[in-house]
Protein backbone atom coordinates (compact mmCIF):
# COMPACT_ATOMS: atom_id res chain seq x y z
CA UNK A 1 0.00 0.00 0.00
CA UNK A 2 1.22 3.70 -0.18
CA UNK A 3 1.31 5.47 2.59
CA UNK A 4 1.65 9.50 4.02
CA UNK A 5 2.83 10.06 7.65
CA UNK A 6 2.28 13.68 8.29
CA UNK A 7 4.61 14.40 11.36
CA UNK A 8 7.71 12.56 11.37
CA UNK A 9 8.86 12.77 14.92
CA UNK A 10 9.05 9.89 17.45
CA UNK A 11 5.43 8.38 16.18
CA UNK A 12 5.51 9.13 12.56
CA UNK A 13 8.97 7.94 12.05
CA UNK A 14 8.90 4.92 13.81
CA UNK A 15 5.40 4.30 12.13
CA UNK A 16 6.33 5.02 8.52
CA UNK A 17 9.72 3.11 8.92
CA UNK A 18 8.15 0.04 10.38
CA UNK A 19 5.33 -0.14 8.03
CA UNK A 20 8.03 0.86 4.87
CA UNK A 21 9.93 -2.12 6.41
CA UNK A 22 6.39 -4.29 6.60
CA UNK A 23 6.74 -3.57 2.37
CA UNK A 24 4.78 -0.69 1.94
CA UNK A 25 5.83 2.36 0.46
CA UNK A 26 5.74 5.54 2.75
CA UNK A 27 5.94 8.81 2.53
CA UNK A 28 6.89 10.68 5.68
CA UNK A 29 6.06 14.60 5.57
CA UNK A 30 7.65 17.26 8.27
CA UNK A 31 7.64 21.10 8.50
CA UNK A 32 10.88 20.76 9.91
CA UNK A 33 13.05 21.22 6.73
CA UNK A 34 16.16 20.47 8.78
CA UNK A 35 14.82 17.11 9.90
CA UNK A 36 13.80 16.65 6.43
CA UNK A 37 17.45 16.67 5.12
CA UNK A 38 18.97 14.96 7.91
CA UNK A 39 16.42 12.05 7.07
CA UNK A 40 17.10 12.22 3.41
CA UNK A 41 20.98 11.24 3.98
CA UNK A 42 19.40 8.06 6.34
CA UNK A 43 20.44 9.85 9.34
CA UNK A 44 17.60 10.04 12.31
CA UNK A 45 17.30 13.04 14.69
CA UNK A 46 16.28 10.92 17.42
CA UNK A 47 17.69 8.37 19.65
CA UNK A 48 15.84 5.28 19.11
CA UNK A 49 17.57 1.86 19.05
CA UNK A 50 16.96 -0.11 16.70
CA UNK A 51 15.47 2.92 13.98
CA UNK A 52 18.65 4.21 12.08
CA UNK A 53 19.15 0.86 10.53
CA UNK A 54 15.37 0.11 9.29
CA UNK A 55 15.48 3.96 8.04
CA UNK A 56 18.52 3.19 6.39
CA UNK A 57 17.33 -0.28 4.73
CA UNK A 58 14.33 0.91 3.50
CA UNK A 59 15.10 4.06 1.99
CA UNK A 60 17.93 2.24 -0.26
CA UNK A 61 14.83 -0.42 -1.03
CA UNK A 62 12.81 2.36 -2.30
CA UNK A 63 10.26 1.85 -0.10
CA UNK A 64 10.52 4.85 2.49
CA UNK A 65 10.59 8.79 1.29
CA UNK A 66 10.93 12.15 3.38
CA UNK A 67 9.60 15.53 1.91
CA UNK A 68 8.34 18.56 3.52
CA UNK A 69 5.72 18.84 1.15
CA UNK A 70 2.30 17.87 2.01
CA UNK A 71 0.88 18.06 -1.55
CA UNK A 72 3.59 15.59 -2.06
CA UNK A 73 2.19 13.05 0.91
CA UNK A 74 -1.17 13.62 -0.02
CA UNK A 75 -0.82 13.06 -3.75
CA UNK A 76 0.98 9.55 -2.60
CA UNK A 77 -0.75 8.03 -0.42
CA UNK A 78 -3.86 5.67 -0.33
CA UNK A 79 -3.75 6.16 3.92
CA UNK A 80 -2.48 9.17 5.05
CA UNK A 81 -1.55 9.09 8.99
CA UNK A 82 -1.87 12.60 10.75
CA UNK A 83 1.21 11.89 13.34
CA UNK A 84 1.84 15.53 14.54
CA UNK A 85 2.64 16.55 18.31
CA UNK A 86 -1.14 17.65 20.67
CA UNK A 87 0.96 19.61 22.86
CA UNK A 88 -0.69 20.52 26.46
CA UNK A 89 -1.73 24.57 26.70
CA UNK A 90 -0.74 26.01 29.75
CA UNK A 91 -4.17 25.29 30.87
CA UNK A 92 -4.19 21.39 30.67
CA UNK A 93 -6.14 21.92 27.39
CA UNK A 94 -4.90 20.04 24.20
CA UNK A 95 -3.24 22.02 21.61
CA UNK A 96 -4.45 20.99 18.61
CA UNK A 97 -3.11 23.66 16.25
CA UNK A 98 -0.79 21.00 14.13
CA UNK A 99 -3.59 18.51 13.61
CA UNK A 100 -6.09 21.43 12.46
CA UNK A 101 -3.17 23.08 10.42
CA UNK A 102 -2.76 19.01 8.30
CA UNK A 103 -5.97 18.68 8.22
CA UNK A 104 -6.98 21.77 6.51
CA UNK A 105 -3.55 21.53 4.60
CA UNK A 106 -5.16 17.56 3.68
CA UNK A 107 -8.51 19.00 2.20
CA UNK A 108 -6.66 21.65 0.33
CA UNK A 109 -4.61 18.87 -1.64
CA UNK A 110 -6.45 16.00 -1.67
CA UNK A 111 -7.90 14.51 -5.68
CA UNK A 112 -8.43 10.93 -4.76
CA UNK A 113 -10.19 8.35 -2.25
CA UNK A 114 -8.51 7.96 0.53
CA UNK A 115 -8.76 6.96 4.23
CA UNK A 116 -6.96 9.49 6.81
CA UNK A 117 -6.14 7.82 9.91
CA UNK A 118 -5.68 9.65 12.99
CA UNK A 119 -2.70 8.51 14.89
CA UNK A 120 -1.61 11.74 17.43
CA UNK A 121 -3.19 11.41 20.56
CA UNK A 122 -6.06 13.59 20.70
CA UNK A 123 -9.32 15.01 22.47
CA UNK A 124 -12.67 12.75 21.65
CA UNK A 125 -14.30 14.39 18.71
CA UNK A 126 -11.31 15.18 17.22
CA UNK A 127 -12.58 12.60 14.47
CA UNK A 128 -15.49 14.79 13.46
CA UNK A 129 -13.63 18.55 13.79
CA UNK A 130 -10.94 16.64 11.22
CA UNK A 131 -13.52 15.91 9.02
CA UNK A 132 -15.32 18.86 9.23
CA UNK A 133 -12.03 20.62 8.19
CA UNK A 134 -11.05 18.35 5.67
CA UNK A 135 -14.51 18.51 3.86
CA UNK A 136 -15.04 22.65 4.28
CA UNK A 137 -11.34 23.24 2.10
CA UNK A 138 -11.37 20.38 -0.43
CA UNK A 139 -11.44 21.86 -3.90
CA UNK A 140 -13.45 19.35 -5.74
CA UNK A 141 -15.94 16.55 -4.25
CA UNK A 142 -13.67 13.54 -2.98
CA UNK A 143 -14.70 10.68 -0.83
CA UNK A 144 -12.83 10.32 2.40
CA UNK A 145 -12.98 8.55 5.37
CA UNK A 146 -11.07 9.67 9.13
CA UNK A 147 -10.72 6.88 11.52
CA UNK A 148 -9.10 6.92 15.06
CA UNK A 149 -5.98 4.70 14.89
CA UNK A 150 -4.26 5.90 18.64
CA UNK A 151 -0.18 5.11 19.11
CA UNK A 152 0.89 2.82 22.40
CA UNK A 153 4.60 2.73 21.36
CA UNK A 154 6.64 3.49 24.48
CA UNK A 155 10.26 5.60 23.91
CA UNK A 156 13.22 3.50 24.09
CA UNK A 157 11.43 0.47 22.37
CA UNK A 158 9.25 2.01 20.07
CA UNK A 159 10.32 -0.08 17.07
CA UNK A 160 10.07 -3.49 18.78
CA UNK A 161 6.18 -2.05 20.59
CA UNK A 162 5.59 -1.08 16.64
CA UNK A 163 6.28 -4.80 15.36
CA UNK A 164 5.33 -6.15 18.34
CA UNK A 165 1.72 -4.88 19.84
CA UNK A 166 -0.35 -6.09 22.49
CA UNK A 167 -3.33 -4.69 20.07
CA UNK A 168 -4.02 -2.25 17.15
CA UNK A 169 -7.26 -0.29 18.00
CA UNK A 170 -9.29 1.02 15.06
CA UNK A 171 -11.80 3.52 15.15
CA UNK A 172 -14.09 3.88 12.36
CA UNK A 173 -17.58 5.07 12.30
CA UNK A 174 -17.87 4.25 8.25
CA UNK A 175 -18.04 0.70 7.87
CA UNK A 176 -15.47 -0.15 5.76
CA UNK A 177 -12.18 2.00 6.28
CA UNK A 178 -11.48 0.33 9.57
CA UNK A 179 -10.96 -2.69 7.71
CA UNK A 180 -9.10 -1.33 4.81
CA UNK A 181 -6.63 -0.09 7.73
CA UNK A 182 -6.92 -3.42 9.90
CA UNK A 183 -5.59 -5.03 6.43
CA UNK A 184 -2.44 -3.08 6.88
CA UNK A 185 -1.19 -4.50 10.36
CA UNK A 186 -2.61 -7.61 9.63
CA UNK A 187 1.63 -9.22 9.09
CA UNK A 188 1.49 -7.79 12.83
CA UNK A 189 -0.23 -10.85 14.12
CA UNK A 190 -1.83 -9.09 17.22
CA UNK A 191 -5.81 -8.37 18.53
CA UNK A 192 -7.07 -5.97 16.34
CA UNK A 193 -10.02 -4.05 17.65
CA UNK A 194 -12.32 -2.19 16.01
CA UNK A 195 -15.01 -0.09 17.53
CA UNK A 196 -15.87 4.00 16.95
CA UNK A 197 -14.36 6.31 16.81
CA UNK A 198 -14.94 8.13 20.04
CA UNK A 199 -14.01 5.01 21.70
CA UNK A 200 -11.16 4.44 20.35
CA UNK A 201 -10.31 7.93 21.41
CA UNK A 202 -10.78 7.51 25.09
CA UNK A 203 -8.70 4.35 24.62
CA UNK A 204 -5.76 5.91 24.12
CA UNK A 205 -6.15 8.53 27.33
CA UNK A 206 -8.07 5.72 29.45
CA UNK A 207 -4.81 3.62 28.96
CA UNK A 208 -2.61 6.25 29.72
CA UNK A 209 -4.18 7.29 32.36
CA UNK A 210 -4.30 4.05 34.40
CA UNK A 211 -0.61 3.45 33.98
CA UNK A 212 0.30 6.55 35.30
CA UNK A 213 -2.52 6.01 38.27
CA UNK A 214 -0.30 2.88 38.49
CA UNK A 215 2.85 4.66 39.26
CA UNK A 216 1.80 7.30 41.06
CA UNK A 217 -0.41 4.49 43.58
CA UNK A 218 3.27 2.57 43.71
CA UNK A 219 4.96 5.77 44.63
CA UNK A 220 2.46 6.86 47.20
CA UNK A 221 3.22 3.29 49.01
CA UNK A 222 6.44 3.27 48.88
CA UNK A 223 6.74 6.97 50.30
CA UNK A 224 4.63 4.87 52.74
CA UNK A 225 7.19 2.05 52.98
CA UNK A 226 9.76 4.55 53.85
CA UNK A 227 7.68 6.08 56.53
CA UNK A 228 6.97 2.42 58.42
CA UNK A 229 10.35 0.91 57.74
CA UNK A 230 8.94 -1.74 55.11
CA UNK A 231 10.56 -2.60 51.71
CA UNK A 232 8.75 -1.50 48.67
CA UNK A 233 10.13 -4.26 46.50
CA UNK A 234 8.87 -6.66 48.43
CA UNK A 235 5.85 -5.42 48.51
CA UNK A 236 5.29 -5.18 44.59
CA UNK A 237 6.48 -8.50 44.28
CA UNK A 238 3.90 -9.77 46.88
CA UNK A 239 1.19 -8.19 44.89
CA UNK A 240 2.45 -8.48 41.32
CA UNK A 241 1.92 -12.16 41.65
CA UNK A 242 -1.88 -11.56 42.25
CA UNK A 243 -3.41 -12.12 38.49
CA UNK A 244 -5.76 -9.26 38.89
CA UNK A 245 -2.76 -6.83 39.74
CA UNK A 246 -0.05 -7.31 37.46
CA UNK A 247 3.04 -6.35 38.60
CA UNK A 248 4.00 -3.85 35.14
CA UNK A 249 4.20 -0.42 36.07
CA UNK A 250 4.64 -0.92 39.51
CA UNK A 251 8.06 0.40 39.93
CA UNK A 252 8.27 3.46 42.35
CA UNK A 253 10.66 6.20 41.38
CA UNK A 254 11.11 9.90 40.62
CA UNK A 255 7.65 9.90 39.31
CA UNK A 256 6.39 9.91 35.34
CA UNK A 257 7.19 11.82 32.41
CA UNK A 258 8.11 11.96 29.06
CA UNK A 259 5.65 13.58 26.46
CA UNK A 260 2.77 11.47 27.23
CA UNK A 261 2.02 10.58 30.37
CA UNK A 262 2.02 14.27 31.71
CA UNK A 263 0.02 15.57 28.96
CA UNK A 264 -2.35 12.90 28.72
CA UNK A 265 -3.60 13.23 32.70
CA UNK A 266 -4.08 16.45 32.07
CA UNK A 267 -5.61 16.45 29.02
CA UNK A 268 -8.23 13.79 29.97
CA UNK A 269 -9.04 15.51 33.60
CA UNK A 270 -9.58 18.60 30.82
CA UNK A 271 -12.18 16.63 28.75
CA UNK A 272 -13.89 15.41 31.86
CA UNK A 273 -14.27 19.06 32.74
CA UNK A 274 -15.57 19.98 29.71
CA UNK A 275 -18.33 17.59 30.19
CA UNK A 276 -19.28 18.13 33.63
CA UNK A 277 -17.29 15.93 35.28
CA UNK A 278 -14.59 16.02 38.03
CA UNK A 279 -11.89 13.00 37.33
CA UNK A 280 -10.87 13.38 41.34
CA UNK A 281 -8.96 10.21 40.66
CA UNK A 282 -6.35 11.41 37.86
CA UNK A 283 -6.06 15.02 39.23
CA UNK A 284 -4.37 13.37 42.58
CA UNK A 285 -2.19 11.01 40.04
CA UNK A 286 -1.13 14.55 38.40
CA UNK A 287 -0.58 16.03 42.16
CA UNK A 288 1.27 12.53 43.57
CA UNK A 289 3.34 13.04 40.39
CA UNK A 290 4.65 16.53 40.95
CA UNK A 291 5.54 16.07 44.49
CA UNK A 292 7.61 12.82 44.00
CA UNK A 293 10.14 14.23 41.75
CA UNK A 294 11.39 16.31 44.94
CA UNK A 295 11.44 13.31 47.21
CA UNK A 296 14.96 12.35 45.90
CA UNK A 297 16.09 16.14 47.16
CA UNK A 298 14.34 15.76 51.05
CA UNK A 299 16.31 12.06 51.18
CA UNK A 300 19.62 13.80 49.94
CA UNK A 301 18.74 16.27 52.95
CA UNK A 302 18.49 13.47 55.27
CA UNK A 303 22.03 12.42 54.96
CA UNK A 304 23.94 16.09 54.03
CA UNK A 305 22.01 18.56 55.85
CA UNK A 306 21.53 21.90 53.89
CA UNK A 307 22.70 21.56 50.15
CA UNK A 308 23.60 25.45 50.01
CA UNK A 309 27.45 24.96 48.54
CA UNK A 310 27.91 21.35 47.93
CA UNK A 311 28.10 20.04 44.90
CA UNK A 312 25.67 16.82 43.69
CA UNK A 313 25.87 14.78 41.44
CA UNK A 314 23.00 13.74 38.82
CA UNK A 315 23.07 10.37 36.78
CA UNK A 316 20.19 10.29 33.93
CA UNK A 317 18.49 13.69 32.60
CA UNK A 318 16.16 11.62 29.57
CA UNK A 319 12.80 10.96 31.06
CA UNK A 320 13.79 7.17 30.32
CA UNK A 321 16.59 5.28 29.26
CA UNK A 322 17.02 4.31 25.65
CA UNK A 323 15.67 7.60 24.38
CA UNK A 324 17.01 11.40 24.16
CA UNK A 325 13.79 12.89 24.74
CA UNK A 326 13.45 15.28 28.19
CA UNK A 327 10.41 16.30 27.52
CA UNK A 328 8.34 16.90 30.65
CA UNK A 329 11.45 14.80 32.48
CA UNK A 330 11.37 14.69 36.35
CA UNK A 331 15.35 15.44 35.97
CA UNK A 332 14.33 19.24 34.50
CA UNK A 333 12.76 19.95 37.75
CA UNK A 334 14.73 17.94 40.32
CA UNK A 335 17.74 19.85 38.65
CA UNK A 336 16.09 23.18 38.71
CA UNK A 337 15.30 22.66 42.64
CA UNK A 338 18.65 22.27 43.49
CA UNK A 339 20.27 24.85 41.66
CA UNK A 340 17.63 27.18 43.36
CA UNK A 341 18.57 25.86 46.61
CA UNK A 342 21.94 26.44 46.08
CA UNK A 343 23.93 23.47 44.93
CA UNK A 344 26.38 22.95 42.44
CA UNK A 345 25.25 20.04 40.29
CA UNK A 346 27.02 18.07 37.71
CA UNK A 347 25.12 15.89 35.22
CA UNK A 348 25.71 12.99 33.33
CA UNK A 349 23.94 11.80 30.54
CA UNK A 350 24.66 8.77 27.61
CA UNK A 351 21.88 10.40 25.19
CA UNK A 352 20.14 13.67 26.56
CA UNK A 353 22.75 16.28 27.97
CA UNK A 354 22.62 18.38 24.83
CA UNK A 355 18.76 18.72 24.79
CA UNK A 356 19.41 19.75 28.40
CA UNK A 357 22.08 22.26 28.01
CA UNK A 358 19.53 24.17 26.05
CA UNK A 359 16.94 24.79 29.03
CA UNK A 360 19.65 24.71 31.64
CA UNK A 361 23.18 25.60 30.56
CA UNK A 362 24.67 26.33 33.74
CA UNK A 363 25.51 23.45 35.14
CA UNK A 364 28.35 21.02 34.60
CA UNK A 365 27.86 18.56 32.20
CA UNK A 366 30.47 15.77 32.43
CA UNK A 367 31.43 12.81 30.20
CA UNK A 368 30.81 10.02 32.26
CA UNK A 369 29.37 8.89 36.00
CA UNK A 370 32.41 8.93 37.81
CA UNK A 371 33.79 12.01 36.15
CA UNK A 372 30.04 13.69 37.63
CA UNK A 373 30.63 12.10 40.92
CA UNK A 374 33.98 13.81 41.18
CA UNK A 375 34.14 15.08 44.77
CA UNK A 376 30.24 15.11 44.74
CA UNK A 377 28.79 15.45 48.33
CA UNK A 378 25.60 13.06 46.98
CA UNK A 379 24.61 11.60 43.83
CA UNK A 380 21.13 10.95 42.70
CA UNK A 381 20.24 8.40 40.06
CA UNK A 382 17.37 9.64 38.13
CA UNK A 383 17.28 7.52 35.03
CA UNK A 384 18.11 3.99 35.06
CA UNK A 385 20.55 3.40 32.08
CA UNK A 386 22.06 0.17 31.97
CA UNK A 387 25.38 1.67 32.42
CA UNK A 388 24.12 2.53 35.80
CA UNK A 389 22.92 -0.39 36.50
CA UNK A 390 26.82 -1.84 36.47
CA UNK A 391 29.01 0.82 38.11
CA UNK A 392 32.47 0.24 39.91
CA UNK A 393 31.23 1.24 43.41
CA UNK A 394 34.82 1.33 44.63
CA UNK A 395 35.69 3.13 41.62
CA UNK A 396 32.85 5.78 42.62
CA UNK A 397 33.33 5.47 45.96
CA UNK A 398 37.19 7.06 45.71
CA UNK A 399 36.07 9.62 43.54
CA UNK A 400 33.26 10.79 45.82
CA UNK A 401 33.57 13.25 48.56
CA UNK A 402 30.98 12.26 50.31
CA UNK A 403 30.06 8.70 50.02
CA UNK A 404 25.61 9.10 49.75
CA UNK A 405 23.88 7.55 46.71
CA UNK A 406 19.94 8.73 46.54
CA UNK A 407 18.64 5.87 43.91
CA UNK A 408 15.44 7.43 42.32
CA UNK A 409 14.98 4.02 40.86
CA UNK A 410 15.77 1.57 42.84
CA UNK A 411 18.43 -0.01 40.72
CA UNK A 412 21.09 -0.79 43.60
CA UNK A 413 20.58 -3.73 46.80
CA UNK A 414 20.07 -1.65 49.89
CA UNK A 415 22.17 -3.46 51.97
CA UNK A 416 25.24 -4.39 49.44
CA UNK A 417 25.23 -0.33 49.11
CA UNK A 418 25.62 -0.13 53.02
CA UNK A 419 27.54 -3.25 53.24
CA UNK A 420 29.89 -1.53 50.52
CA UNK A 421 29.87 1.78 53.25
CA UNK A 422 27.88 4.12 51.33
CA UNK A 423 25.12 6.11 52.75
CA UNK A 424 21.98 5.07 50.58
CA UNK A 425 18.12 5.63 50.08
CA UNK A 426 16.28 4.05 47.65
CA UNK A 427 12.52 5.31 46.87
CA UNK A 428 10.45 2.90 49.57
CA UNK A 429 13.39 0.88 50.69
N1 LIG B 1 6.19 9.98 21.72
C1 LIG B 1 5.49 8.94 22.15
O1 LIG B 1 5.99 8.07 22.85
C2 LIG B 1 4.04 8.81 21.77
C3 LIG B 1 3.41 7.56 21.98
C4 LIG B 1 2.07 7.44 21.61
C5 LIG B 1 1.38 8.54 21.10
N2 LIG B 1 2.03 9.73 20.95
C6 LIG B 1 1.27 10.84 20.36
O2 LIG B 1 1.65 10.97 18.99
C7 LIG B 1 1.65 12.34 18.60
C8 LIG B 1 3.02 12.71 18.06
O3 LIG B 1 3.95 12.58 19.12
P1 LIG B 1 5.52 12.65 18.86
O4 LIG B 1 6.16 12.32 20.16
O5 LIG B 1 5.83 11.87 17.66
O6 LIG B 1 5.68 14.22 18.56
P2 LIG B 1 6.94 14.96 17.91
O7 LIG B 1 6.88 16.34 18.42
O8 LIG B 1 8.17 14.14 18.10
O9 LIG B 1 6.62 14.95 16.34
C9 LIG B 1 5.65 15.73 15.74
C10 LIG B 1 6.18 16.15 14.38
O10 LIG B 1 5.14 16.79 13.65
C11 LIG B 1 5.73 17.81 12.88
N3 LIG B 1 4.71 18.74 12.43
C12 LIG B 1 4.05 19.69 13.14
N4 LIG B 1 3.17 20.33 12.37
C13 LIG B 1 3.25 19.78 11.13
C14 LIG B 1 2.60 20.02 9.91
N5 LIG B 1 1.66 20.96 9.79
N6 LIG B 1 2.94 19.26 8.84
C15 LIG B 1 3.88 18.31 8.94
N7 LIG B 1 4.54 18.05 10.09
C16 LIG B 1 4.23 18.78 11.16
C17 LIG B 1 6.78 18.40 13.79
O11 LIG B 1 7.75 19.15 13.09
C18 LIG B 1 7.33 17.15 14.45
O12 LIG B 1 8.45 16.65 13.75
C19 LIG B 1 1.23 13.11 19.83
O13 LIG B 1 -0.15 13.33 19.79
C20 LIG B 1 1.57 12.20 20.98
O14 LIG B 1 0.77 12.41 22.11
C21 LIG B 1 3.33 9.89 21.26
Amino acid sequence: MNIAIIGTGYVGLVTGACFADLGNTVYCIDIDDKKIKMLKEGNIPIYEPQLQEIVQENIEKNRLYFSTSISEGVKNGEIIFIAVGTPSAPNGEVDMTQVEHVAISIGRNLNHEVIIANKSTVPVGTGDMVTRLIRENLKKKVKFAVVSNPEFLREGSAVYDFMFPDRVVIGDNTGYAGEVLAQLYRPLQCPIIITDVLSAEMIKYSSNAYLAMKISFINEIANICDRVGADVKSVVNGMGLDKRINPAFLNPGVGFGGSCFPKDTRAIVDIARRYDYDFKIIKAVIDVNEEQRYVVIDKLKHFIGDIRGKRIAVWGISFKPNTDDIRDAPSYHIIKRLVEEGAIVSAYDPAAMEHMKKLIPDIDYKSNSYEAAENADGLIVITEWNEFKHINFSRLKSVMNEPVVIDGRNIYSPSEMKSLGFKYSGIGR
